[in-house]
């Protein structure tokens, strides 16, 4: 058994473990995340129709053949807007038979490790099955690096100085919001920027923050892309990116 076995990698019966797999360079894995990726009876990810799933891409190189692995598909994506109540209704059903079969597995004592990209807490769909299982199941959840942690490291930009205060806005709010936001931000990251990139632009250059702005594509990952904001001129990014305004506080 190797020391990350031994250290790391006991998984106790009918236990579900939220697990953070960072940002997507698997040495980013904590010790306890990876050690539990190769205890665990079942190794559960979500993933988009047709596709590998992001999180179960990034443990790749931990998994050996063999394993029992569950992967749970969206039932749709970005087809439907996210404010349209057939999309809820579809995903909410969807949660609920995740969990369902998530349960089916703890209640014959095995042991499931549910992948998360980042940090299982921080905007994790790894969330809405820990809401529905927590209360009848012994739960552990691994915290992750995050997302954001992994961009602004690769970008090379201390993000907050001093007193600076880091504002974390999802790019799916409305413009003017964003805008109104940004404008009384000290540092601040745009999460969920894919499809808004051109909105998120607009907002960030009306608050009169686009010289500090930084688009980071794929952050951590072997096809990773970081620019300023003013020299991308794409509409879309993919759905891993988001941009990073770096705070300017107190540098002694
Ligand atoms: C649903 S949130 C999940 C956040 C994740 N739990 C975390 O801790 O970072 C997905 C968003 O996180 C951001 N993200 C996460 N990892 C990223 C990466 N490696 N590079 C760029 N953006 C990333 C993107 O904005 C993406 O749309």
């Amino acid at each position: 058994m190797s020391l990350l076995d031994t250290i790391a990698g006991h998984a106790r019966a009918g236990t579900l473990y939220g697990i953070g797999v960072g940002p997507g360079d698997v040495r980013y894995l904590t010790l306890r995340a990876a050690g539990l990726v190769r205890a665990v009876d079942v190794v559960a990810f979500f993933a988009k129709r047709g596709l590998e799933g992001n999180a179960r891409h990034i443990v790749a190189p931990l998994m050996e053949q063999g394993r029992h692995e569950m992967r749970l598909e969206y039932p749709v994506t970005e087809e439907v807007p996210v404010a349209d109540a057939s999309y809820q209704a579809q995903i909410a059903d969807f949660y609920r038979r995740s969990a369902d079969s998530i349960a089916a597995h703890l209640s014959a004592g095995r042991s499931v490790g549910l992948l998360a990209e980042g940090d299982p807490f921080f905007y994790g769909s790894f969330m809405h099955m820990w809401r529905r299982l927590e209360r009848d199941f012994p739960v552990e959840v691994v915290p992750g690096v995050t997302g954001m942690s992994g961009c602004w490291t690769k970008a090379n930009v201390p993000i907050t100085w001093g007193d600076d205060i880091l504002s974390v806005l999802p790019g799916t709010l409305a413009e003017e919001v964003l805008s109104d936001r940004l404008t009384r931000c000290e540092a601040a990251v745009i999460m969920k920027v894919g499809r808004n990139l051109a909105k998120v632009k607009r907002a960030v250059t009306s608050a009169g923050l686009l010289s500090r702005a930084l688009y980071v594509e794929r952050g951590t990952m072997d096809d990773e892309r970081i620019v300023s904001l003013s020299a991308c001129e794409q509409a879309r990014g993919p759905y891993f990116s988001m941009v990073l305004i770096p705070g300017q506080g107190r540098q002694l």
